[in-house]
């Protein structure tokens, strides 16, 4: 996949940080296959030249034992003329020993955000960490409309490391 900030590359931004994620890729595809079907990046993300979606990190803190990594900008999907609308924007990452989950914004609950996948695991990658086998929740899998069962493995997550 294509990174941002390939510090080996290209010191000069190698401060810049972020979570890179395609999301799902057959999702991008059906989108972009409808004939209004559009996907908008805003707030500072960014769209990478292999479809993966950048994620510039704004906030790093703990609580109770859980690093949490907060994300700015987001992503809209929209299409079929106005029916679908699936927003993921106020990303962050919680890690917690071994365990990994990302949430989104979700203006419909109580708490303002959903956990959107579920993960087990991490690995360093050159300079980056990589979150394998992101599993949808059940919260996750009615964003999506249900299109999905829950458990379906999303794109791998990836996050620039520290330099
Ligand atoms: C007018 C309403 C809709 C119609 C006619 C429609 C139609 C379809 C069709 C035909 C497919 C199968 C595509 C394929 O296999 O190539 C599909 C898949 C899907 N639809 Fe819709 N859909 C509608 C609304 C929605 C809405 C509101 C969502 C909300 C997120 C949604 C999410 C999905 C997802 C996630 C898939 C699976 C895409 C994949 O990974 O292959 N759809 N839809």
């Amino acid at each position: 996949m294509t990174m941002p900030n390939d510090t080996a590359t290209n010191p000069a931004v190698s401060d810049d940080r972020g979570l890179c994620w395609e999301i799902k890729s057959t999702f991008t595809t059906y989108v972009e296959s409808m004939s209004d079907g559009n996907i908008a990046v805003f707030d500072g993300a960014e769209r990478m030249p292999d479809g993966a979606f950048f994620f510039p990190l704004v906030d790093e803190y703990e609580v109770d034992g859980a690093q949490i990594k907060a994300f700015h900008g987001g992503v809209q999907f929209t299409g079929h003329h106005g029916m679908l609308v699936v927003t993921l924007t106020g990303i962050q990452l919680i890690t917690e020993g071994e365990h990994a989950s990302l949430t989104i914004e979700d203006a419909l609950s109580p708490t303002g955000r959903l956990t959107l996948v579920e993960m087990s695991g991490r690995h360093s990658e050159g300079n980056a960490e990589r979150y394998a086998s992101p599993k949808l929740t059940e919260d996750g899998a009615d964003l999506f409309f249900d299109n999905y069962p829950v458990g379906t493995e999303l794109e791998p997550i990836w996050l620039l490391a520290r330099s």
